[in-house]
């Protein structure tokens, strides 16, 4: 596949520029606000795969937002891999913290990619990674060396928890049936320093609420009589962690899988600068569960955290209240064998076995769903290796990364098959942040990449 670096030079501009009208679409689905623009991108990706030269495209309705699904079927003999993505975005805000509109994608040089990077919500998760294997496959059917047969499967609710996904990959066992499943919705260590993502966290995500008295009360009047809910539920809270920073709910960790002394000497290979790490984050310090290093902390070790809080007074200046109510949402990233409903049961007896009689305290479950772990045996992963060896010129590094794709552990239960993530993106292209970006050369290397592994994993099946 020699042509594959003289193709992107060739079409480059062409590619960013269709990128910068995808990611111009606000397709939040999180908001209902922005329906229209969801379903909008939607048509534009299946517009996408039509001109890269699929033989069917569709957009498969399900309750919630559609599924874009293209294929093209070369040899039904020869192995099919799935590729997976997503069209929506996370909410762009706080929005006054980007240096320039969310939807108005611009070109700027950083630090990091001075050859550029494209700034807009979506740049990197997931619209631009999920272009490069459009522009991939368009490359492939081109110039006729599509070496095996390519599913695609798009979806538009991965940023709220992939439940049309799941209703739909239940249904379509079928027409889905692959050999392999590819995302492109991770990252690498840096871009001299490739690497490959072999595992996942699993998550839970609650929201809690706290009812004291029932109406807000002067704080001069009752305070300190009553139960004040935003205290209790900071207390509460608080508890969740031990001195040393471990979970404290009974169970949390009796799943968790320990890595043994040479998968941890082997993880601590990865090249990795604490200082770097503090600077980029303008922290005198990190912080965690004793024993552990930040790698460790943040990929192989189940976490808590609370992701908003609120209830009371916040607006200009002081009002004397005790609220009715307090709220909070909050997440647990679990690792692999830890079983996502089962913690969210745990944490929900655990949260209301703890509440002082004073309150009333409510647990809501949001959504959830497993770790995942790709071996590094399997001939996906070796292909993969093999594509990033010619086109980085380096043998990639596995690394467990400590985010979801939820859906993942899904494909593998109901479509039998295993995923390989080849992702592209860095840590410091602040996804779900202010000023989100991608990399051109991350970008342009994915498209020379992705070919690589389909001609590799042909050759190896
Ligand atoms: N693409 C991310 C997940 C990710 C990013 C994994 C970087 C590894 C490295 C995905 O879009 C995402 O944001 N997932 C959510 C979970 C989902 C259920 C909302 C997450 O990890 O918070
Ligand atoms: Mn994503
Ligand atoms: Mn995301």
């Amino acid at each position: 596949m020699q042509n594959i670096q003289l193709y992107v030079q060739k079409h480059k501009d062409r590619f960013i520029s269709e990128l910068i009208e995808l990611l111009k679409l606000p397709s939040i689905s999180a908001d209902s606000a922005y329906e229209k623009d969801v379903i909008k991108t939607a048509d534009k990706i299946k517009e996408s795969l039509e001109r890269a030269g699929c033989d069917l495209v569709e957009i498969c309705e399900t309750p919630g937002y559609p599924i874009v699904f293209g294929e093209k079927i070369i040899n039904p003999d020869l192995p099919t891999v799935l590729v997976y993505g997503h069209y929506d975005v996370q909410p762009p805000d706080p929005i006054d913290l980007w240096d320039s509109p969310p939807f108005e994608p611009i070109i700027k040089k950083t630090e990091t990619h001075p050859e550029g990077a494209i700034f807009a919500r979506g740049a990197c998760d997931d619209k631009g990674q999920m272009f490069m294997h459009v522009k991939a496959l368009e490359f492939m059917i081109e110039t006729g060396q599509l070496p095996c047969n390519v599913k695609f499967m798009i979806e538009g609710e991965e940023e709220v928890g992939s439940k049309s996904l799941s209703w739909f990959v239940e249904r379509n066992q079928e027409k889905l049936a692959n050999d392999v499943i590819l995302i492109s919705d991770t990252g690498m260590i840096a871009n001299d320093v490739p690497s490959i993502t072999t595992g996942l966290r699993g998550l839970s995500y609650v929201e809690v609420e706290i009812t004291g008295p029932n109406r807000d009360l002067h704080s001069g009047l009752y305070g300190g009589a009553v139960a004040n809910p935003i205290n209790i539920l900071t207390k509460m809270i608080a508890s969740l962690h031990d001195e040393n920073n471990y979970i404290t709910i009974p169970g949390f960790y009796d799943r968790v899988e320990n890595l043994s002394k040479e998968e941890r000497a082997e993880m601590a290979k990865a090249p990795f600068s604490i200082d770097a790490y503090k600077k980029s984050l303008d922290i005198n310090d990190v912080y965690g569960e004793e024993g552990y290093t930040t790698n460790e902390r943040n990929s192989i070790r189940p976490t808590l955290d609370v992701n908003g809080i609120w209830g009371g007074y916040t607006g200009e200046g002081a009002k004397t209240v005790i609220t009715s109510k307090a709220y909070a949402k909050i997440s647990m990233r679990l690792v692999p064998n830890q079983d996502w409903e089962d913690i969210t049961q745990l944490f929900k007896n655990h949260f209301e076995s703890i509440a002082p009689k004073a309150v009333a305290v409510k647990v809501t479950p949001h959504h959830g769903g497993q770790g995942y772990v790709t071996p590094i045996d399997n001939i996906g992963y070796q292909a993969a290796s093999k594509a990033y060896e010619d086109s980085f010129g380096k043998k990639p590094i596995p690394q467990r990364s400590g985010g979801s794709i939820p859906i993942v552990s899904l494909f593998e239960k109901e479509l039998k098959s295993k995923t390989i993530l080849m992702g592209f993106g860095l840590d410091s292209d602040a996804i779900h942040s202010p000023n989100e970006h991608f990399g051109i050369w991350n970008f342009l290397k994915g498209i020379e990449t992705i070919p690589l592994f389909y001609k590799y994993y042909t050759e190896l099946k």
